[in-house]
């Protein structure tokens, strides 16, 4: 899928503020510093679109960009950062689960690890979070410019095993990207674009 456009839209803590416009929307989540911000900027070919920061913590809102006039991409905070106080974990992770409860355009949402990890307790259990609420996702292993491609094999193998014996009957499908490199753009664009194509279609049967 080519690029045309992407612009940021808007920046807020309510779901009932996001864009009211029926398009479709994908949502990346995961750790702080996993590089949500930077995998965005890097499939819509803008530096800066999304903030991004060497610290974690950097992005703190639902932050939504308009792709090509016809689909979101959406920026989300990093969970597991320590050093933001309890109220404001109670408090982020309130919208944030109101934001993936609530949010009807949300198709599919992104998952991303770091490629260089082994399963993480607070990965796994929102994963098993997204599982009991039903809501579609997807995993990216970030950061593959860190490993040779042996041992990403072997990473992303021994996370899905992790998987599977945990509480998955089928491995979600993953991709394996490099914001710096852009490893796994196309991949990720084309599978975004199916969906889209899928979702306009039933749109249109719809009316
Ligand atoms: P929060 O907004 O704090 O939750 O973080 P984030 O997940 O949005 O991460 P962000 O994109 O800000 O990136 C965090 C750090 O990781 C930055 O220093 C990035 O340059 C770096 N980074 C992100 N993606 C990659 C990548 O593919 N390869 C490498 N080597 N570094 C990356
Ligand atoms: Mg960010």
């Amino acid at each position: 899928m080519k690029i045309k456009s992407a612009d940021f839209v808007i920046s807020n803590t309510e779901v009932s503020r996001c864009p009211k416009e029926p398009l479709p929307e994908y949502a990346f989540i995961g750790r702080s510093n996993v590089g949500k911000s930077s995998l965005i900027n890097m499939l819509t070919e803008r530096r800066s679109l999304a903030k991004t920061s060497g610290r974690p913590g950097k992005t703190q809102l639902i932050n939504h960009f308009k792709i090509n006039e016809n689909w979101f991409l959406v920026d989300l905070p990093g969970y597991g950062y320590a050093r933001v106080s309890k109220k404001d974990k109670n408090t982020f992770q309130k919208y944030i689960t109101n934001y993936f409860t609530q949010r009807e355009q949300l198709v599919c949402s992104f998952v991303l690890v770091d490629v260089r990890h082994t399963p993480q307790k607070i990965d796994m259990e929102f994963m098993e979070w997204m599982g009991e609420n039903g809501i579609p996702f997807c995993i990216i292993f970030t950061k593959a410019d860190k490993l040779k491609p042996k041992a990403i094999e072997k990473q992303v193998q021994s996370y899905i095993d992790v998987l599977l014996a945990d509480i998955w009957e089928e491995a979600p499908l993953h991709f394996v990207t490099s914001s710096s490199k852009r490893l796994g753009r196309d991949e990720v664009l084309n599978f975004i674009e199916n969906i889209n194509l899928d979702y306009f279609k039933r749109q249109k049967d719809s009316i």
